[in-house]
């Protein structure tokens, strides 16, 4: 029997968010080194994950070759397993992709043969031009139509990917289009995790804004086949030391995948303390694979809770309030509307002490800043 795919969220790191598309052969080796002397990997971090920018050209049989930045792909999927990471690429259902490379169309399954022969673990399959190429194109003032186009292409995608006969994660990358999360996971389609959203950017303003539309989407998570919340940026941008606790914090509350996207190579401590926090990280992966639902929102502070298995539960108190100047103000948590009764004994995941949660504890939050607390039974 092989190990099922995905059975909790997929963590690993992905170049995009840091090397956009101008990423090398050499960025992904030294990602793959900097996994393995940051201690991420043996926190859970194993895929390392190419994105848009390296593909070449097709040769006379059509089989895809990389750019000049990367000389050798198989040598480079080698290389990554050696470290007992795993590899993963992008690709296109259009003529090219968002940043104007060689896409697969009509070439779907070739190049699906092409990633399994080269040692390819993940695949992440990004809508770009195939708008225009197929759904425009085929469809041009019918978006129902247009809709069974693009899930026609990633129906496409998930026989050649099973043809090929590697198992291979399914990631779909449309934007949360069409309501993805209700049809993405089924066995046709056999995604392993949807985008719900458009892009992530470094900025609070957009994290917040994507979490907050994860809110009516718990339902659609379980193991293997989850909601994406596009991948990390903690460590990118000006985000502070609060909100990059608060951002991981907010995507192991959703068990999100956590792909990091900063320059693993170059990490300040501060930032690997956060994405090797295991307490956080065992949030993510708790193994019942529920995502977290809004238990309420106050003010400027919203109260996100997650079942844990074996009865324990996950409770998240974000102030995300606008004004950087000011904490919360005097918040006291209503633990009735958590569905609980009396005190509760817990764990801080970001201190790591003990504490007792009750209507009359006061709790001052630092701006964008997480109390993040695991009460029930200890893991
Ligand atoms: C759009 C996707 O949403 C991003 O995550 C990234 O893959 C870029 N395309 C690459 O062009």
């Amino acid at each position: 029997a092989t190990t099922p795919i995905a059975a909790t969220p997929p963590m690993g790191w992905n170049s995009w968010n840091f090397f956009a598309a101008k990423v090398s052969d050499a960025d992904v080796r030294a990602a793959a080194d900097a996994l393995v002397s940051s201690g991420m990997r043996d926190a859970g971090y194993v895929y390392v994950n190419i994105d848009d920018g390296w593909q070449g050209q097709r040769d006379v049989g059509g089989a895809i070759h990389p750019n000049a930045r990367f000389p050798d792909m198989k040598a480079l999927a080698d290389y990554v397993h050696a470290k007992g990471l795993k590899l993963g690429i992008y690709t296109s259902p259009g003529s090219k992709t968002c940043a104007g490379y060689t896409g697969s169309l009509g070439h779907e399954a070739q190049d699906a043969r092409t990633y399994a022969a080269w040692g390819v673990d993940y695949l992440k399959y990004d809508l770009c031009s195939y708008i225009e190429d197929v759904m425009q194109a085929q469809a041009p003032h019918d978006p129902d139509q247009q809709m069974r186009l693009m899930i026609g292409a990633y129906r496409t995608m998930h026989d050649a990917l099973r043809a090929a006969g590697r198992p291979i994660v399914f990631s779909l990358c449309q934007y949360g289009w069409d309501a993805a999360w209700e049809w993405a996971g089924s066995p046709e389609i056999g995604g392993n995790l949807w985008r719900t959203t458009g892009d992530i950017t470094p900025e609070w303003d957009r994290i917040y804004a994507i979490a907050s539309q994860q809110a009516g989407l718990s339902s659609y998570a379980g193991p293997g086949h989850w909601n994406d919340p596009d991948m990390l940026e903690v460590g990118n941008g000006k985000l502070t030391a609060e909100e990059n606790r608060a951002h991981f914090s907010w995507w192991a509350m959703l068990a999100a995948p956590l792909l990091a996207g900063n320059d693993l190579a170059h990490m300040p401590r501060n930032v690997k303390a956060v994405l090797t926090n295991r307490a956080v990280i065992a949030i993510d992966q708790d193994p019942l694979g529920r995502q977290a639902t809004r238990a309420y929102a106050e003010g400027e502070t919203e109260v996100w809770t997650r079942p844990l298995q074996g009865g324990a539960l996950a409770i998240a108190i974000f102030n995300v309030g606008s004004d950087r100047h000011a904490g919360t103000h005097p918040f006291h948590l209503d633990l009735a509307r958590l569905g609980l009764h009396g005190p509760q004994h817990g764990t801080d995941l970001w201190s790591g002490h003990e504490l007792t949660l009750d209507a009359n504890m006061p709790i001052a939050l630092r701006h964008h800043d997480v109390l993040l607390v695991r009460v029930g039974k200890p893991h």
